[in-house]
């Protein structure tokens, strides 16, 4: 049965109703261990759910709803192997890629751990070889420097990580990422970087993706008109499902990391995609990572629904978007090296689930994935949090924090800390009207100045909000992180009863791309398109465009 059409979702629809008339700060004024009741603490992460929009029977209405939706059985079905990604008809095992146990992980009746720990064994030995100096350049020097050439799911994953550890960094190599098509991410970015002394990285599951195909070609360029044809074995290896793509491209098999068609890209950072993270952070703080994603994996996969951490996001996420109407969710990580957690976020949750024709080929019928976005730390604060606070819309947010700092300046991490936990309060409780009269009138101000002001000072607050704080961040809970939210959107999927692993909606501006390049290079008439589009083609001729 859809989930949907479930007793739980009609009965959380009027639900929803009675709810939508209480305010938070009045759920905090009746119950004084709020808090105690609605925080889970489990695996060495806090989760406090108590300043979003819940009650107990909420909780229970959506932990009937993941039973209704038989969560349990799709997590079987995934840990299986079995073809869950079924428009592509794959299977889904992105977990086997951290698997710590002994157990085989069949595929097609064929254990792939084998193959998963001798391509681990091949990143360590590359990432010894790189950091000892024995892998040198075509010239005899040490790399220093390592450009990662890939997108999306290729790209975004092992850059939020590479950023997320800077504490880990080693000496050497400096890691950078190349993705947009604009030839200026390639061009800045190679601008300080010797031939000698850099290494390439080509990701692509694929090895078709026009933007890192492009960027591949002319990082050759680059390093072939310095040192020669020859210098390429030394400078360049890929990691890729396509193994006869990068020997067509040019790149020593020796060369290649392999991964999966198994593993979807924006679930690959565990694969050999993660092979700029372990550069960065030496082989043993990524193998801490796959733990620490490794033991949320045992979380998720035994923890009753009610202790569930995955589960409780996914849920009270669906609650948000579904039941309460809210259209967005806004992740405020308070660390400044979890800066890329949100964009990282945007493909994973945007792109497995901003969907709205289900596994039935049927419309879904409500709401799917909230467009998703943020910031990191103070920063939002002095940008966008004006308009969560008295903007009038309905925006949940993901706080997160740290116990620990990261980069323990003296003076910093409380100021911190006071931050995160002050603006959930704000948005939690708000400030009403007579309270905003009392501020102003014991500040002295005239009973003219208070009817002016105090409208402005109005807070509605009952924006809901989580706050996940970690003891600190690093490679293990970072592992841990990422899983959570990875299982959050697979429970949110299957409840909408979405194929969470496919991504048709990224192909058609790709055609389209297809059919416009030839035009645009001047080699076919501009025939056939809308007025639109051809008046923008003859405009980007007239300006010389692309030359
Ligand atoms: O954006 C579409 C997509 O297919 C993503 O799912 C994927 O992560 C990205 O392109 C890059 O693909 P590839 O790793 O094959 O280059």
């Amino acid at each position: 049965m859809s989930a949907r059409t479930a007793p739980a979702w009609a009965a959380l629809t009027a639900h929803a109703a009675r709810q939508r008339s209480s305010h938070l700060r009045d759920l905090f004024a009746a119950d004084g261990q709020r808090f105690e009741h609605f925080s889970l603490q489990a695996e060495g992460l806090l989760l406090d759910y108590s300043k979003q929009r819940v009650s107990a029977e909420t909780l229970g209405l959506l932990a009937e709803l993941w039973r209704s939706a038989d969560v349990p059985g799709w997590i079987a079905r995934m840990r299986g192997g079995e073809s869950i990604n079924a428009s592509e008809g794959r299977a889904v095992l992105h977990t086997a890629l951290r698997y710590q146990g002994t157990q085989p992980i069949l595929h097609d009746g064929v254990d792939v751990m084998p193959d998963v720990r001798q391509v681990l064994a091949q990143i360590e030995r590359f990432c010894d070889a790189i950091h000892s100096g024995h892998w040198r350049g075509a010239t005899g020097e040490p790399i220093t420097d390592v450009v990662n050439i890939g997108i999306g799911g290729s790209d975004l994953g092992p850059k939020m990580a590479t950023q997320a550890l800077s504490a880990f960094h080693q000496q050497r190599p400096r890691v950078h990422f190349v993705s947009n098509l604009d030839g200026a991410h390639l061009a800045v970015t190679l601008r300080h970087l010797e031939p000698q002394t850099t290494l390439f990285v080509i990701a692509s599951k694929t090895f078709t993706t026009q933007e890192t195909m492009q960027n591949a070609a002319s990082a050759r360029a680059w390093l072939v008109s310095a040192l020669g044809e020859a210098a390429v074995a030394r400078h360049f290896v890929a990691v890729s499902t396509n193994l006869p793509k990068v020997a067509e491209f040019g790149i020593d098999p020796a060369n290649a990391f392999a991964f999966w068609d198994w593993v979807g890209g924006r679930f690959s950072l565990w694969s050999a995609i993660g092979l700029p993270v372990a550069l960065a952070v030496g082989y043993p703080n990524f193998a801490r990572l796959l733990q620490g994603a490794a033991a949320m994996d045992e979380h998720f996969f035994s923890a009753p629904v009610e202790k569930n951490l995955p589960a409780l996001m996914a849920l009270l996420g669906l609650w948000n978007t579904d039941f309460l109407g809210a259209g967005t969710l806004a992740v405020l990580p308070y660390s400044q090296s979890l800066e890329l957690l949100p964009s990282y976020l945007q493909q994973l949750e945007m792109e497995s689930n901003g969907k709205a024709v289900g596994r039935d080929g049927q419309p879904v019928g409500v709401p799917t994935a909230p467009v998703l976005w943020g910031e990191a730390g103070t920063n939002g604060q002095h940008a966008f949090y004006q308009l969560i606070h008295q903007g009038g819309r309905l925006i949940p947010c993901d706080f997160l924090a740290c116990k620990q700092a990261d980069f323990p300046l003296p003076g910093h991490h409380e100021k911190l800390l006071a931050n995160v936990l002050a603006q959930a309060e704000a948005l939690m409780r708000g400030k009403t009207r007579a309270e905003a009269e009392a501020e102003l009138r014991a500040a002295g101000m005239a009973e003219e100045q208070v009817a002016q002001l105090a409208p402005l000072k109005v807070f509605p607050g009952n924006q809901p909000s989580s706050t996940l704080l970690l003891p600190r961040l690093d490679p293990y809970t970072l592992g841990q992180l990422i899983a959570l939210y990875e299982h959050k959107v697979f429970v949110q999927g299957v409840i909408w009863n979405l194929n969470s692993f496919d991504q048709w909606g990224v192909e058609y501006g790709k055609q389209l791309a297809g059919r416009l390049l030839p035009m645009i290079e001047g080699k076919t008439p501009v025939t056939g398109l809308d007025s639109s589009t051809a008046g923008l083609i003859a405009a980007c001729k007239g300006a010389s465009c692309g030359s």
